[in-house]
């Protein structure tokens, strides 16, 4: 099923919603899911708030063509952080599994990753996951989840 997985990425930062160039982040998860044969259809840059990221993640579950939303940045604890905030009502089942998963190897990298708050889960038949803003940490999520088939087989399970 990896090559018809479709990815569309979203990047929350208000940074980089001025200046695309200073998404590095959404870049690097491109490359990752190409790398990976999964093909990414969507990318947009919105800034961290609330109302912006709920229409573009309602916007593209609604598509019904995109299999797996990650959104890159905003899960802190800085007072703009609300990605997890505009994510966990748009969620119809929770997936505290692939949570636990995430931190428990990220945790393995940086104690750091404590200070990351993920959700994820899914919305009618698409899969969501909250990633950090790094760089540095994009790689080590997306490692743990595509790696290993863990999102393969959930986005087996969801279609
Ligand atoms: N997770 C991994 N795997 N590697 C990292 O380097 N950085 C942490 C954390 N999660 C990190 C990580 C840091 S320093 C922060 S502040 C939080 O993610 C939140 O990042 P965000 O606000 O950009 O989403």
């Amino acid at each position: 099923m990896s090559n018809s997985i479709r990815v569309a990425i979203l990047t929350v930062s208000d940074t980089a919603s001025l200046d695309a160039n200073a998404d590095k982040s959404g870049p690097t998860i491109k490359e990752i899911v190409s790398k990976a044969g999964f093909i990414c259809t969507e990318t947009t840059i919105v800034p961290d708030s609330i109302p912006r990221i709920q229409n573009q993640v309602k916007r593209w579950c609604d598509q019904g063509d995109i299999d797996w939303i990650i959104t890159t940045g905003g899960t802190g604890f800085g007072v703009r952080d609300l990605t997890p905030e505009a994510i966990s009502p748009l969620l119809e089942r929770h997936a505290s599994g692939l949570v636990h998963l995430l931190m428990a190897t990220s945790l393995q990298h940086t104690p750091m990753a404590a200070l990351s708050r993920p959700v994820a889960g899914t919305a009618k038949n698409t899969l969501i996951v909250t990633l950090p803003g790094s760089v540095r940490a994009v790689k080590e999520n997306m490692d743990t989840l595509v790696v290993n088939g863990v999102v393969k087989h959930a986005l087996e399970l969801i279609q």
